[in-house]
C-alpha cells in the first residue's frame, strides 16, 4: 500500500424513484465510482453507499396516475436503477431506499434530537391548496401566467420564458397541475428547522477546507442574505414518514433524503457487522465524502451539516460538487434525441466508453461537462482502441509465439543499466502523478498523462521495429527484451486505467497476465512472468451507432410522452413536443365492446376495444366517472401505437383519451356516430 490506510465512506446523490437514470445522472455516479475504485485499489477501506430517494409529492402522484401503490412504483424503479448502475459498472457496497425502516428510525432520531435541542419551531403559514384533490400544492404543481411577462403555463416558482422568480401567489390565473382546479389559500401549522442557530458553526465549517472554493463563495452569498428557517414538514396526503409528535404532518422529502446516506450505511452495517457509530459519531476519525450536483449544494452544505451537528453526529469531511452535462454543447433535449437514458445507451454502446469519455473531461471544479458525440467517437477510437489496446494487440503474440509466453523481468528491459534506471524512474514518476490526479478528482489530467505514456510506448514500438527483429534469429534476445518492455508499459497503463475501465482491466489482469484477481495499485511494483495470447479487447465505435442511439432516444421520448401515466414518464405536467413527436401518435376510433372493474384498483377499468377487426386490452383510469355498463358499445379514441405496458393487473395495449380534471369529471372522447372502429384520427 502506498500511504497510510484510511477509512472512508463515500456517497453519490440519491436518484429519485420516479424516473430512469440518464446520462446526466451518470456523470456523478461514474465520477464517484472512479474515485472509490481508485481508493480501494490503493488499499484503503472505502465504502460506497447510495439509495433511491423514494418520498415526496411527485412520486405519490406518479403512483396514483399509474394506478399503483407508491411502494409498488418505487420497487419497480429501484429494480431498474440497480440494473442500470450494475451495467455501467457502478459498484455500490450497498444500495438501499429512503423508504426503509433504517431511514425512518434515523430521521426520527435526528428530528427528535434537534427538536429537544431547541432547533425546531412551529408556525402557521398560508399555502396554495387544491380544493378538488384536497392537497397542498408544491410550487411546481401550480401553473399559470407569469406575473412579469405574461407567458402562459408557467410553474409556480419561476418563468421559463423570462427567467423571473416569484411566489406562486403572484401567478395570474393559477391552476393546479394535478386537477386543473383554481388553488385557494389555506393555513396550516408547519415545522421549521432553525438554520440560523447554526450560523457560526456553518461559517467556520465553510472555510475549513470541506468545500470547493466556488461552493464556499456561494455559501458566503447565502450567509450575506441571512439564513432562513427551513420548512421540513408537509401536510397529508404525502408519501413519506409522519413526524413523531405531529399527526398528519410528514417530513419533507429533502429532510429525510440525506439521512438516506446514513440509512443505507446502517443497513450495510446490519448485514456485515460494520460499526455504524464509528463512522457517524461526533469527532469520528473516519472520512465522509458526498459527491453531488451543483444544484443541490444548499441541501448538502447548509442544511445537512447543521442537522447532523444539531443531532450530535459528525459532519462531512468534504462535499464534492460537479457541473451539469450538456450534449453537443446544449442542454439535453428530448426532441433532438440527446436526452439519453442509461438503458438506451446500453443498447447501443459499451458502458466503459462513456466512463472513459467522462473521465477524460472531468475535473475537480463545478464546470459543466460536454458530451460532444463526434469527439466521443474520436477519443474512444483513437485513445482506447488506437493507442491503448493496440499496444497489446500488436506485441503480445511475438512473446506468445516465439517465447512460449515468457516475459523478461523488469531488470532486463534495457541493454544499458542507466537506461534501465531511467525507464523505471519515469514509470514510477508517471504513476505517482496519475495517482495524485485521481486523488484530487482531476481525472482529465490523469487520462492525459496515461495517454502520454501510451504515446511513448507506441513510439518505442515503432522505433524498435520488433516485426523486423522477429525475422532475424540472431536478434531474438533483443525481441524478447523490447516486447517485454512494451508489454510492461501496457501492464502499467492497464493498472492506471483500472478505476475508469474496471471490466477491461480485469480481463487484462486475468486473461492476458494470468492473475487470479483484479489489479491493485501496488501491482505497479511487480510484473507477471508470462502473457497469454491476445484476445479481442475493444471494438471501434461506428458513427451509425451514435445515430441509432439518438434515434432511439427520440423514440423513447415519444413513448414517455404518450404514456404520461407510466411510472417512468419524464414529466407529468405538460412538456412541449415538436411536430414529429405528435405525428408519431396513431390515434384511432375504437369501440368499447366490454368494460370490467379491476379488482384492488380504485381507479382502473379493463376495457376490451375493437379496432375494426383487431381487439385490444386497455386499462383506463376512468372508474371514478363511469360504471362499466355505461361504456359498453360506445365509441372512443385511443392511442393505438403505444408500446404495451405491463401493469400489476396485466398488459395494457394502448390508451384511451379522456378529458377533465378527474374524479367524476372525466369524459372519454367520443367521435360522431358515423365513425367506424379502426378509422384513423386525422
Ligand atoms: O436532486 C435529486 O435528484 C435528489 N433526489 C438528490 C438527493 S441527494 C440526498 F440528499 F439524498
Ligand atoms: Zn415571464
Amino acid at each position: 500500500m502506498s500511504d497510510q490506510k484510511r477509512t472512508m465512506l463515500v456517497t453519490s446523490a440519491l436518484p429519485y424513484a420516479n424516473g430512469s437514470i440518464h446520462l446526466g445522472h451518470l456523470v456523478e455516479y461514474i465520477q464517484t465510482d472512479i474515485w472509490v475504485r481508485f481508493q480501494k485499489m490503493r488499499g484503503h477501506d472505502c465504502t460506497y453507499v447510495c439509495a433511491d430517494d423514494a418520498h415526496g409529492t411527485p412520486i405519490m402522484l406518479r403512483a396514483q396516475q399509474a394506478g399503483v401503490e407508491p411502494e409498488q412504483l418505487i420497487a419497480d424503479v429501484a429494480r431498474e436503477h440497480r440494473a442500470d448502475f450494475a451495467e455501467f459498472l457502478i459498484e455500490f457496497d450497498n444500495y438501499h431506499s429512503t423508504h426503509s425502516p433504517e431511514n425512518r428510525e434515523l430521521s426520527e432520531l435526528i428530528y427528535c434530537r434537534n427538536r429537544d435541542a431547541g432547533h425546531i419551531t412551529t408556525r402557521t403559514i398560508t399555502q396554495a391548496y387544491d380544493p378538488e384533490k384536497q392537497m397542498f400544492l408544491p410550487d411546481r404543481f401550480i401553473r399559470g401566467e407569469c406575473p412579469r411577462c405574461g407567458a402562459a403555463d408557467q410553474y409556480g416558482d419561476n418563468c421559463e420564458a423570462c427567467g423571473a422568480t416569484y411566489a406562486p401567489t403572484e401567478l395570474k390565473n393559477p391552476r393546479s397541475a394535478v386537477s386543473g382546479a383554481t388553488p385557494v389559500a389555506k393555513e396550516s401549522l408547519q415545522y421549521f428547522f432553525n438554520l440560523g442557530n447554526f450560523e457560526t458553526l456553518l461559517k467556520k465549517w465553510t472555510r475549513a477546507g470541506h468545500l470547493q472554493s466556488e461552493v464556499a463563495n456561494k455559501l458566503d452569498e447565502w450567509f450575506a442574505e441571512g439564513l432562513q428557517e427551513w420548512d421540513i414538514s408537509r401536510n397529508a396526503p404525502y408519501f413519506g414518514f409522519e413526524i413523531p409528535d405531529a399527526p398528519g404532518k410528514f417530513f419533507y422529502v429533502w429532510m429525510d433524503a440525506p439521512i438516506g446516506y446514513m440509512a443505507s450505511f446502517k443497513n450495510l452495517c446490519e448485514r456485515t457487522g460494520m460499526d455504524f457509530d464509528a463512522y457517524w459519531r461526533a469527532g469520528s476519525a473516519t472520512e465522509l465524502y458526498h459527491f453531488i450536483g451543483k444544484d443541490i449544494i444548499r441541501f448538502h452544505a447548509l442544511f445537512w451539516p447543521a442537522m447532523l451537528s444539531g443531532a450530535g453526529f459528525r459532519t462531512p469531511t468534504a462535499i464534492f460538487a460537479h457541473g451539469f452535462l450538456t450534449v453537443n454543447g446544449q442542454k439535453m433535449s428530448k426532441s433532438r434525441g440527446t436526452f439519453i437514458k442509461a438503458r438506451t445507451y446500453l443498447e447501443h454502446l459499451n458502458p466503459e466508453y462513456l466512463r472513459y469519455y467522462f473521465a477524460a473531461k472531468l475535473g475537480s471544479d463545478i464546470d459543466d461537462l460536454d458530451l460532444n458525440l463526434d469527439d466521443f467517437v474520436k477519443r474512444v477510437n483513437s485513445d482506447l482502441v488506437g493507442k491503448y489496446v493496440n499496444i497489446a494487440s500488436r506485441t503480445a503474440n511475438f512473446i506468445v509465439k516465439q517465447f512460449d509466453g515468457e516475459l523478461l523481468g523488469v531488470a532486463e528491459f534495457s541493454a544499458s543499466p542507466d537506461r534501465q534506471a531511467q525507464y523505471m524512474a519515469d514509470v514510477s514518476a508517471a504513476a505517482q502523478q496519475i495517482a495524485e490526479h485521481y486523488e484530487a478528482r482531476e481525472y482529465s489530467q490523469a487520462v492525459r498523462k496515461i495517454m502520454e505514456m501510451a504515446d511513448g510506448i507506441n513510439q518505442d514500438f515503432d522505433e524498435q521495429e520488433p516485426w523486423k527483429l522477429a525475422k532475424d534469429p540472431e536478434r531474438k534476445d533483443e525481441l524478447q527484451r523490447i516486447c517485454s518492455r512494451i508489454l510492461h508499459g501496457f501492464y502499467c497503463l492497464s493498472i492506471c486505467l483500472a478505476p475508469i475501465l474496471p471490466a477491461m482491466s480485469a480481463r487484462v489482469a486475468r486473461e492476458l497476465f494470468g492473475m487470479s484477481r483484479d489489479f491493485n495499485w501496488d501491482d505497479l511494483n511487480s510484473f507477471p512472468a508470462r502473457i497469454a495470447a491476445f484476445k479481442h479487447l475493444a471494438t471501434r465505435v461506428e458513427a451509425n451507432a451514435i445515430s441509432a442511439l439518438l434515434e432511439a432516444s427520440k423514440e423513447s421520448m415519444a413513448e414517455a410522452q404518450q404514456a404520461p401515466a407510466g411510472p417512468l414518464a419524464e414529466d407529468p405536467l405538460s412538456p412541449i413536443i415538436d411536430y414529429d413527436d405528435f405525428a408519431r401518435l396513431d390515434l384511432r376510433v375504437a369501440r368499447i365492446v366490454k368494460a370490467d372493474a379491476v379488482e384492488k384498483a380504485d381507479k382502473l377499468l379493463r376495457l376490451t376495444l375493437d379496432l375494426g377487426g383487431e381487439t385490444r386490452n386497455v386499462f383506463a383510469g376512468i372508474k371514478s366517472a363511469y360504471a362499466p355498463e355505461d361504456l359498453e358499445g360506445r365509441l372512443t379514441i385511443m392511442v393505438a401505437n403505444l408500446a404495451p405496458r405491463k401493469m400489476r393487473f396485466g398488459v395494457s395495449e394502448g390508451m384511451v383519451l379522456a378529458a377533465g380534471p378527474g374524479g367524476k369529471d372525466l369524459f372519454i372522447l367520443e367521435p360522431d356516430d358515423g365513425a367506424q372502429p379502426g378509422m384513423r384520427v386525422k
